[in-house]
């Protein structure tokens, strides 16, 4: 089975954790520090915050710009579920913009429109997570003049694009957001098994998401109550969570860190190929754009008119020929525990039209020609069979 994505993991990346292991320390060591210093030069922000998932890492950036109860988060409906999943568990609410048919993310004119009648109803959200899908960066700097005019934080779900940038600047940056957040799953574009980091540039925010993945308890004594009772203290002074990054995940993580531009220039060539290979079928590939430097996490095709039936056949007609296709995803206000929120069909018609057509196809920085050339033929045969198939 050729897999829709896969880690790629050479000799160093191994040697690294091994070193780990015959080290002093396996949590709470010099190695996620060096993870987070590695990420934050990367992306040129100041912060750089490193947890066990990038689903730890929306919480408790959620957390950090005090999102509760009363208050409420707007995210993309085509996006995993922790990105909205990370406003339920602060007590707020949460709801979706449509998207871009285009882009697959999150449409600015909807987002205009919306807040504009949120405003009059008194119902603007406090936080909106935009979601950079497959790679391709949302317009943020459209979203941050929104945020100015209708006073919303910005956390980027950049779960898919490290490596990637926009209008010449790193992803993660956080130049027109609060704070970004990144995947490190072994099918991202680096890993470091499960993993995730929140980049900042706001000293405040920074110094809470430490804390708060830590159980809220800070040894700064410039934070606490009582300073001078011996060395061993320690205060809790806030509510957190044990979400740390361990030391072997951080090494991992830092060593992919020295082929990421590798990772994601190969990736770039894959889809440059399959754009070449499949401009001749009746489908819809992955929008490009000149501002746009995408770390194609993920190769989407879309069918040119949506139809699940069609898409089905060729989902299974491509499992059947040992290519491990996905989609990507499900609209999350169609999850049954979502329509319990009251969520219905219906209600982010693109969002579904999106689903009946969406198609994600193998794309990962080390695929070779052979299986690039399989899938894009595989694909073929499958369009031409459902085509006849639906006759
Ligand atoms: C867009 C998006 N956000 C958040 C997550 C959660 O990432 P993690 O598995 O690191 O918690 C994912 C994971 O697939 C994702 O795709």
């Amino acid at each position: 089975m050729i897999p829709y994505g896969k880690q790629d993991i050479n000799q160093n990346d191994i040697d690294a954790v091994i070193d780990v292991l015959k080290s002093n320390f396996l949590t709470q060591g010099p190695q996620v520090p060096r993870f987070e210093d590695i990420v934050k030069n990367y992306c040129g922000s100041k912060y750089a915050v490193a947890v066990n998932s990038a689903t730890s890492a929306l919480h408790i950036a959620c957390l950090s710009l005090d999102l509760g109860k009363d208050d409420i988060l707007w995210t993309s409906p085509i996006s995993f579920v922790a990105s909205s999943n990370a406003a339920l568990y602060c007590g707020a609410s949460v709801d979706f913009v449509d998207i871009d048919f285009n882009t697959n993310n999150i449409s600015i004119s909807e987002l205009k429109k919306k807040l504009a009648y949120a405003e009059k109803e008194g119902l603007l959200p406090k936080v909106i997570i935009p979601v950079h899908m497959g790679g391709f960066s949302c317009d943020m700097e459209e979203i941050y003049k929104l945020s100015k005019q209708y006073n919303f934080k910005i956390i980027e779900d950049a779960s898919h694009a490290i490596g990637g940038k926009y209008k010449n600047k790193p992803v993660g940056s956080c130049e027109y957001s609060d704070i970004t957040v990144f995947s490190f799953h072994p099918v991202k574009i680096i890993t470091s098994g499960e993993g995730g980091m929140a980049l900042t540039n706001d000293k405040n925010l920074s110094m809470k998401m430490e804390i708060l993945r830590t159980h809220g308890i800070t040894r700064n004594k410039s934070h606490m109550s009582f300073k001078d009772e011996g060395d061993w203290y320690y205060e809790q002074i806030d509510l957190g969570l044990n979400y740390r990054m361990t030391e072997m995940q951080a090494a991992l993580g830092y060593s992919q860190m020295n082929r990421i531009d590798d990772f994601v220039l190969k990736r770039n060539e894959h889809a440059i190929f399959y754009h070449k290979q499949l401009s001749k079928l009746n489908i819809l590939l992955p929008a490009t754009d000149p501002l746009i430097y995408s770390s194609y996490h993920l190769f989407i095709i879309k069918l040119s008119k949506p139809n699940p039936a069609k898409r089905r056949i060729i989902f299974d007609y491509m499992k059947k020929n040992n290519i491990g296709v996905n989609v990507h995803y499900i609209p999350i206000h169609l999850q049954p525990f979502y329509k319990k929120l009251n969520f219905k069909k219906g209600d982010f018609v693109t969002a579904e039209k999106y689903y009946d057509s969406a198609l994600s196809i193998p794309l990962f920085s080390h695929i070779d020609q052979t299986s690039l050339e399989k899938v894009s033929n595989v694909l073929s045969s499958a369009l031409e069979l459902a085509n006849k198939e639906l006759l």
